[in-house]
């Protein structure tokens, strides 16, 4: 199976308390790759109804150029909140709307009627990020990526570390199985997926350390809190400017091979198959996004 080609950064995904004028100003000066507006944990219950307006003037103030992309975190569907969230954001046409505590894909079915009830009417439809945050929906991601409106997985670590009734160590020793096997699902069902966030916003050692680990399981970027998250992150899920170097060099052999009929060769000792042609076409296509979105 060939790995996906991206067709937009995920590297940084910032959320954005939907209660807090002044973030939600802020945002899209800043360069995260995805703003996900937020209506649902970071929000006090009385302040719920102001920040879906809040949301909705900032989704018409941004406009959907995809730079960056707007998505909006709307209550679980366990709640008396999430259908009033949609109505109200929807005329904002948001680029996805993320749905907290996912657990199966009939959790998905509610807003998935709404979200289609309510098609834009041009451009491509407004997606569903699910977030994987318990251990049920652990279980179940597969079944949930492959949901015919899921655009992206969200690891919500902070409830999963909750639920499991694990200490939160920097290490993830105890989310690592979680967080692999819901990698696994996404990469099943061609979906992307994030990790989840880091909430020491003053330990950047911690942070970097831990997008490292996450771009080394497979995430296509992480969750952040705080602007000073952003660029970390936005660096360390882009591949290397030696990493495009060594794709360039495959390539450019691959091609040459192909043009004399063979399906194999060899770049600095190394054997380079078409496997190794569709990654390193992946590698340059993120490089290119990453580029053209300055
Ligand atoms: N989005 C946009 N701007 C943000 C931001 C965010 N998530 N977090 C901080 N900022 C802005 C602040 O408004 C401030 O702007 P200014 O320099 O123009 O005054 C600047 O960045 C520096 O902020 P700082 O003072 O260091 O942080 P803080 O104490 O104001 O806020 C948090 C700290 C954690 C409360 C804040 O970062 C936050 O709300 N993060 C998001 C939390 C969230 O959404 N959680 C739910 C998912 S886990
Ligand atoms: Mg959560």
């Amino acid at each position: 199976m060939k790995p996906c080609v991206p067709s937009v950064l995920l590297r940084s995904a910032l959320y954005v308390p939907g209660s807090n004028t002044k973030t939600l100003a802020k945002a899209p000066t800043l360069n995260a790759d995805c703003l996900i507006l937020d209506l649902e944990d970071s929000v006090a219950p009385e302040a719920k109804i102001q920040a879906r307006f809040n949301v909705l003037e900032t989704l018409q103030a941004t406009g959907s150029n995809l730079h960056p992309l707007r998505v909006v975190r709307i209550n679980a569907i366990h709640t008396d909140l999430w259908t009033d969230d949609l109505n109200t954001i929807l005329p904002g046409r948001p680029d996805a709307v993320a749905l907290s505590k996912v657990e199966s894909p009939a959790d998905l079915e509610g807003p998935a009627r709404l979200l289609q009830q309510h098609p834009p009417p041009h451009g491509s439809p407004c997606g569903l990020w699910a977030m994987i945050e318990s251990p049920l929906g652990v279980l179940n991601a597969l079944a949930i990526a492959r949901h015919p409106l899921v655009t992206c997985l969200v690891m919500g670590t902070s409830d999963l570390t909750r639920a499991l009734g694990i200490p939160g160590d920097p290490q993830r020793i105890g989310l690592r199985h979680a967080l692999q096997h819901t990698l696994l699902a996404a990469r099943a069902a061609r979906v992307p997926i994030l990790d989840g966030v880091f909430v020491n916003i003053r330990d950047a050692e911690g942070f970097t350390a831990e997008c490292r680990e996450g771009a080394m399981l497979g995430f296509d970027g992480k969750t952040v809190i705080h602007p000073s998250q952003i660029e970390p992150a936005n660096h360390t899920f882009l591949p290397s400017e030696a990493a495009a170097h060594s794709a360039r060099q495959i390539l450019d052999a691959w091609n040459a091979a192909r043009a004399r009929g063979e399906e194999i060769c060899v770049v600095e000792g190394r054997l380079v198959e078409r496997l190794h042609a569709d990654q390193a076409a992946r590698c340059l296509a993120l490089r290119e996004l990453a580029q053209n979105k300055h």
